[in-house]
């Protein structure tokens, strides 16, 4: 089954204990938690404190997409916040082994991510020591953007090359995930799903979850 993993970039960000109660409430599986710097993407979000503050509200993982210029010098920062999984963009990094092998040693879990714009090659040197790849199905940088299918091709490559390498590996696909696209986004070989909007716009978020959970 997929799992669901709401974006708190489409919450209230005046009540984020609120929304990660809620989502615990709406049964979805994992909180997304998109940081952006305003360099590596036009938008600025938010970073480690408000990965500190949600530690105290839920016990849901916390997944970090961080979307940020030299994530080396941040990920061990991230870890200490309390997020349960930390990845970045390696064309942003410097040194993105040495980043995987910090978040490692905090003993969580690491992943790359490629942006929609960006070739699967981009990821493929660290497939075999990732726990979660992202591919993203809109441009990074905001919340609400519609979905690219044309990117599914490299999550059906991702999981060709897992099948075929043994790897273990998790795909997740962010960006404009909904009810309506979710039957594809599974098909390709997803076995996590991002939704910001199709979640926290819904009019009943809980069946959204649910509906996406295939
Ligand atoms: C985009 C973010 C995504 C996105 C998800 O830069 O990484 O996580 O905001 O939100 P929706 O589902 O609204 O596209
Ligand atoms: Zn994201």
């Amino acid at each position: 089954m997929i799992k669901v993993a709401p974006s708190i970039l489409s919450a209230d960000f005046c009540k984020m204990a609120e929304a990660v109660n809620n989502l615990k409430q709406w049964n979805a599986d994992i909180v997304h938690c998109d940081v952006m710097d305003g360099v590596y993407v036009p938008n600025i979000t938010f970073g480690m404190p408000m990965i500190k503050a949600l530690r105290r509200y839920t016990d849901m993982p916390l997944d970090a997409h961080l979307m940020i210029t030299r994530p080396e010098k941040y990920v061990g920062q991230f870890c200490d916040a309390g997020a349960d999984i930390v990845t970045f963009h390696p064309e942003a990094s410097e040194d993105a082994d040495g980043a995987l092998d910090v978040i490692k040693a905090h003993g969580k879990l690491c992943g790359v991510a490629v942006n929609a714009d960006k070739p699967l090659e981009l990821a493929l040197p660290y497939l075999d020591k990732i726990d979660l790849l992202v591919i993203m199905t809109v441009q990074a940088g905001f919340g609400g953007q519609s979905f690219m299918s044309e990117c599914l091709g490299k999550v059906k490559e991702a999981d060709e090359i897992r099948r075929q390498r043994g790897l273990r590996f998790a795909i997740e696909v962010d960006g404009g995930v909904c009810p309506d696209n979710i039957a594809e986004v599974k098909r390709a070989g997803a076995d996590i799903a991002v939704a910001g909007s199709a979640v926290f716009k819904a009019d009943n978020p809980a069946m959204a979850v649910k509906s996406m959970q295939i």
